[in-house]
């Protein structure tokens, strides 16, 4: 599986730096290419000789290094690998990547490059809970960065926790399964995701609490799993992924075209938080009050059931996955709805202002579908959303 591809290692400061050594034999031993690139902090912990000598290659480390400009520039160098895994990943090195710097050879790599990443991160295990590193953690994994690791343990500064460097074996056994086909690839899968803003004149409009958050993690998780996703979002705060066909919407109305003119595909899930009416006589110009104490009044018409058109339509998915976010009688309500619009399965969760759910980075849901329901406790929307895709895989994989 490995033989005659090309890994560039990127090797961070740290400790872990040694278990890199061992890595570079395990891919050499699968008959890999290795091209190294030390930093100027992981050359603190390791030499350039011994990095150089097990990969039997040029070890790159400076980003203005002539004779490397002359012969192969640096975005050369990142493009020619089939995977850049970075082992160790610093703490550092992920707020560089997540901010999009590029102030040294391995920071401009990661920047420059379209291969597929691996990070192996390792580090203190307070740098690793903290809120800053798990914030750029989340933004990496939405940007299709993959991760192994960290592990839970013993710290070579004397503590105990997750921040340890995966071991070479588990490193190896990822950048083994990166190069593997996922099991929905060849396959189509619509997502829609976000809030809908309905216009009630120019500059007004009606919206929803909906960040997006857990359509962006389905589509990346989808993604990850090898579909080709067409990603269609109203006005999110969440920036969608990368990797995806995205398609920006404002209103239910424009969600629809977009869905109906994404089809077909192998499965849609339906995340969107779509306005269930849309003001029938909104204005051209901007509304204005006029002194007499009147309010405007607003009529409203119902916005068009994408889910229910989706599901009933002639080019229906295999799979069509809607959700239900209630804030009263969830299951029942959910259960109705999923009979109703003639879905699959329903998502459902209790977004009552008290759980935090809606714009938080958790979700607790129960999946339901004909043939039963499953509790799933209350875990991170990236959770939710790579177990999903796992079941989405699950149900795909028949035909
Ligand atoms: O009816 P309700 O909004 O509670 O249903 C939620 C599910 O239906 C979600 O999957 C949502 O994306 C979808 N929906 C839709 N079009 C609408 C309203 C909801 O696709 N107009």
């Amino acid at each position: 599986m490995l033989a005659d591809r090309r890994i560039l290692l990127i090797i961070g400061g740290g400790i872990a730096a040694y278990k890199s050594l061992s890595l570079i034999r395990l891919l050499k031993g699968a008959g890999a290419a290795v091209t190294p690139v030390l930093t100027k902090a992981g050359a603190e912990f390791v030499t350039a000789l011994s990095v150089g000598a097990l990969a039997g290659e040029k070890v790159h480390s400076a980003l203005f290094d002539l004779t490397a400009e002359a012969e192969m520039g640096h975005i050369e160098l990142s493009r020619s690998a089939d995977l850049i895994v970075v082992a160790p990943a610093t703490a550092d090195l992920m707020a560089r990547m997540a901010t999009g710097q590029a102030d040294d050879l391995a920071s401009t790599l990661l920047l420059a490059t379209d291969t597929p990443v691996l990070l192996a991160p390792a580090m203190n295990v307070r740098m690793w809970q903290h809120a800053a590193t798990q914030r750029n953690l989340a933004t990496l994994r939405g940007d299709g960065i993959r991760f192994v690791g960290p592990d839970d343990g013993a710290m070579a500064c004397g503590e105990f926790g997750p921040g340890r460097m995966a071991e070479p074996e588990a490193i190896f056994a990822a950048i083994a399964s990166a190069f593997e086909a996922g099991p929905l690839q060849g396959r189509h899968v619509l997502v829609t995701s976000g809030p809908t803003h309905e216009p009630i004149d120019p500059v007004r409009f009606i919206a929803n609490r909906s960040s997006g958050a857990q359509g962006t993690a389905i589509a990346a998780a989808l993604r990850d799993l090898g579909a080709r996703v067409t990603f269609v979002t109203g006005p999110a705060e969440v920036a969608p992924p990368q990797g995806v066909a995205v398609v920006r919407v404002e209103t239910a109305v424009q969600m629809l075209a977009a869905v109906s003119a994404a089809l077909p595909a192998d499965a849609a899930v339906m995340a969107a938080a779509v306005a269930d009416w849309r003001v029938l006589n909104a204005s051209g110009s901007k509304m204005k009050k006029d002194g007499s104490g009147q309010a405007p009044a607003l009529q409203f018409v119902e916005n068009p059931d994408i889910l229910a058109s989706v599901s009933k339509g002639h080019t229906r998915p295999r799979l069509v996955v809607g959700f239900a976010a209630e804030t009263d009688d969830v299951l029942a309500n959910a259960r109705a709805k999923r009979l109703r619009k003639g879905c699959d399965w329903i998502v459902a969760n209790d977004v009552s202002p008290e759980t935090g759910i809606m714009g938080g980075a958790e979700n607790a849901v129960t999946l339901i579908r004909a043939e039963g329901e499953e509790v799933w406790p209350r875990m991170a929307k990236d959770d939710v959303a790579r177990r999903l895709a796992l079941c989405i895989a699950d149900a795909l994989k028949d035909e």
